[in-house]
């Protein structure tokens, strides 16, 4: 199997294929995942909602994420896998962040990682690129400054945060960045952003013009069953299919039908 490359998700850029990118979080959902044939697995910070149940992701911390990755990793033959930086481990100390960085790269064997913010973290995504690390910047709804935006609404809808993300955007790009990911933006900001880029940008309630799509792979499963934005789209119903598997094996329990005579030695 050829491997997805950064070399790779430019190109898809420049030849008009949208990339489709998802989390994973474990070996057996990463395994699905990548068989499937998804072109980026991100290593969401968003474990600390979906695996580790806390509202924000402000608690999650260095040595979970590298759980998660290495985890992830052992699971991917084909994709490229990004992982998030957690809060606290690369903002305002850019000799911090190349060393979150390295250990993410040596421990769990990460293809690359990803920061929020723009200018307020130059240093750090300047460093970490200086040591050959792969960078994905992330713009717009960044959750690790929820206390700041004080709600989960949509972002640069007024003209001064807009002109500020599009700087943003082009200053990860000069930078190195290979990519952007754009969370929670109006459709036309994220577009205009996308056509200036030359690198690819990823959407998550951007709208269609951006270069590709990322989803959180439980919401998009159906897993999590309250949390329904306008922008996911539920590909399945696996809340439903999991709670009647769960209950018909209780029933069979009780009932002493499971195990039956050639479900025993
Ligand atoms: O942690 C995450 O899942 C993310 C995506 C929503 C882009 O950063
Ligand atoms: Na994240």
């Amino acid at each position: 199997i050829k491997k997805v490359t950064t070399h790779q998700l430019q190109e898809m850029k420049l030849r008009g294929e949208k990339i489709a990118m998802l989390t994973a979080y474990d070996y057996s959902m990463a395994r699905i995942v990548d068989s499937a044939g998804i072109d980026v697995i991100l290593v969401g910070d968003s474990a600390s909602n979906v695996m580790a149940g806390n509202e924000t992701t402000l608690p999650m911390s260095l040595e979970q994420m590298i759980y998660h990755a290495s985890s992830v990793i052992k699971a991917v033959s084909r994709a490229f896998v990004v992982v998030d930086l957690p809060f606290g481990t690369y903002q305002g100390n850019s000799k911090r962040a190349l060393q979150s960085a390295i250990r993410i790269m040596k421990e769990a064997g990460a293809h690359s990682v990803k920061m929020e913010g723009g200018a307020e973290i130059k240093d750090s995504v300047e460093r970490v690129l200086s040591a050959g690390i792969p960078v994905m910047g992330h713009l717009g709804l960044t959750p690790q400054s929820i206390f700041k935006f004080g709600t989960y609404s949509v972002r640069a809808k007024e003209e001064a945060e807009a002109q500020k993300l599009l700087e943003d955007a082009l200053l990860l790009q000069k930078l190195g960045c290979f990519g952007i990911v754009l969370e929670k933006i109006p459709a036309n900001l994220a577009e205009k952003v996308s056509k200036q880029l030359t690198i690819p940008t990823i959407g998550i309630g951007a709208g269609a013009g951006t270069d590709g799509q990322v989803l959180v792979l439980h919401d998009m499963l159906g897993i999590n069953q309250e949390f329904k934005p306008r922008f996911l789209r539920r590909y399945a119903d696996l809340h439903t299919v999991m709670s009647e598997a769960i209950s018909n094996y209780v029933k069979d329990v009780k009932a002493q039908d499971f195990p039956n005579e050639s479900e025993s030695y």
